[in-house]
């Protein structure tokens, strides 16, 4: 199938008010992007950066989000305030979020459907530990992950997987073209075990990717584009990105 790509950015937690100038220098410098395009900046800078993005193709999103609606859950956000804020969609099982708060994959999936739930694009983060790698467990690990946080109810409409090792994020290192395009061609076999639309649903890489090295990695067969971290924070360097897609 032809597939649309997808470059999501991740902020992290980064960004304040005056960031929000690099989302305007974006939508001016990329007006008809090949790809579609998604910022997921802090729970709070969503509002102002879906006020910013007016009139773009910039999707905006959360990093996060609890599985339940509302109650009592301080510091939490669900997925329904994203929405309601204009965001379209939310990361879910990032690594990040695994590690610092210890979540599981069935956590995961209940995020991924409270997503869907409130109407967003659930971006179903999966990745192995440089130890997984290094013991040759790295399909073992994603593809598990995989079968614990799909969300019921997914289709290539509604869910993304982004694809990201650990040991890739932050740290300039990036693994062997190879080794991207087996655990791509892994994933996309799973999914199209799966869902009836499997082979649709886009697959991200993520872990530094760069305007330097974005054409090589998304030039792989099952990759769909990519999940951003650092390199979509300047304009520069995310429309560097966006523009080889
Ligand atoms: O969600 C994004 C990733 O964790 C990648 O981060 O591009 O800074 O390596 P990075």
């Amino acid at each position: 199938p032809q597939i649309r790509p997808l470059v999501a950015g991740n902020w992290k937690m980064n960004g304040l008010r005056a960031a929000l100038s690099e989302v305007e220098a974006l939508a001016s410098t990329h007006p008809s992007p090949a790809c579609d395009v998604l910022l997921c900046p802090p729970a709070t800078l969503i509002g102002a950066m879906v006020d910013a993005a007016q009139g773009s193709p910039i999707q905006v999103g959360g990093q996060d989000c609890h599985a339940a609606q509302s109650g009592a859950h301080t510091g939490d956000i669900a997925a329904e305030m994203i929405a309601d804020a204009g965001g379209t969609a939310v990361i879910v099982g990032h690594s990040e979020r695994r590690a610092d708060h210890a979540e599981d994959d069935a956590m995961v999936k209940a995020k991924a459907e409270a997503a869907l739930r409130a109407g967003l694009l659930a971006v179903v983060c999966v990745g192995e530990t440089e130890a997984d790698r290094d013991a040759g467990r790295t399909l073992d690990v994603v593809l598990g992950q995989l079968a614990g946080s799909l969300p019921d109810g997914a289709s290539a409409e509604n869910t993304v997987i982004a694809y990201e090792p650990v040991w890739a994020i932050g740290t300039g290192r990036v693994p062997q073209i190879s080794d991207i395009a087996q655990v791509h061609d892994a994933l996309r076999g799973a999914l199209t075990d799966r869902l009836s639309d499997g082979a649709s649903v886009r697959l991200l890489y993520g872990g530094s990717v760069k305007p330097s090295n974005a054409a090589e990695i998304f030039a792989v067969e099952n990759v769909n584009g990519g999940l951003v971290g650092g390199a979509s924070l300047k304009a520069a360097d995310f429309g560097g990105i966006i523009a080889v897609t």
